[in-house]
């Protein structure tokens, strides 16, 4: 076995653009139930390269976007946007958002209790949290390909998913703990096409994984991952879809 790398994530912002564009497209129904009002100020947690939070400013919302990659807040700025370096599980914010929002962000915090206190904390009494992120069951085929992979060339099985997918009822105590009451939450699986195919989400969502081999053991394992995946994940005409459980939530601040 390869010398076990990091399982930190990196983003840059171009790949994100190319292969993960899905993502803020994608958000519709979450901004359904965040329903957004004109002159409100909104925080976007895990803003990314701020094309949601572009989105919502134009609707007239008064948008503060964090994010905890660097690349990722010069991107924001570039569209204009007041982005900031920042961490979920520490939002330098104290009772001066009407809302906070997050998509497709929260299940890479894999402390969720600190971060459910600190977006409580940037609210407003009465405010409301509306985050959507992956739910329990989220991606289960590609991680249990994944896994497969790491077993058959003697990788590491953590590497596969560094990600926290909760039911419905474990991320509504979590919320209630951190002072919310859950007006709704669910689960919702959604199938979600791939423009760049099974191997520009695994190279950009999961690079780590697979950087934990080297050389010919590395294509070895990608090739065996889309081999494992092609039977359940893309159809007769080639369209890879990946099978995403999405956890919506709307709670208040008490
Ligand atoms: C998701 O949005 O569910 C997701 C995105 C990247 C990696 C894993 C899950």
């Amino acid at each position: 076995m390869a010398e076990r790398l990091t399982d930190e994530q990196t983003w840059n912002s171009e790949g994100y653009a190319q292969h993960a564009r899905f993502v803020s497209d994608l958000a519709g129904e979450i901004v359904v139930w965040l329903a957004p009002v004109r002159g409100e100020r909104i925080l976007d947690v895990g803003c990314g390269d701020g094309a949601l939070t572009e989105k919502l400013a134009a609707l007239g919302c008064d948008m503060v976007g964090v994010d905890p990659s660097q690349s990722f807040v010069d991107a924001s700025r570039a569209r204009g946007l007041d982005a900031r370096f920042g961490d979920a599980r520490n939002l330098p914010f104290d009772g001066e958002f009407d809302a906070v929002f997050s998509n497709a962000v929260l299940h890479w915090v894999r402390e969720p209790e600190p971060a459910a206190r600190s977006m409580r904390r940037a609210l407003k009494p009465g405010g409301r949290l509306a985050a959507e992120f992956g739910g329990h069951g989220n991606v289960a085929a590609i991680v249990t390909a994944l896994r497969a992979a790491a077993l058959l060339h003697g990788g590491d099985t953590e590497l596969a998913a560094p990600w926290f997918y909760p039911t419905p009822d474990e991320y509504a105590a979590i919320l209630r703990d951190a002072g919310f009451t859950v007006e709704r939450i669910g689960l919702y699986a959604r199938p979600t096409p791939l423009p760049t195919g099974i191997e520009g989400w695994l190279m950009t969502f999961r690079k780590p994984f697979f950087d934990q081999f080297e050389g010919a053991v590395r294509e070895k394992a990608l090739a065996d991952v889309v081999a494992l995946l092609r039977p359940a994940l893309c159809d007769t005409h080639g369209q890879w879809h990946a099978d995403y459980v999405r956890l919506r939530v709307l709670a208040r601040a008490v």
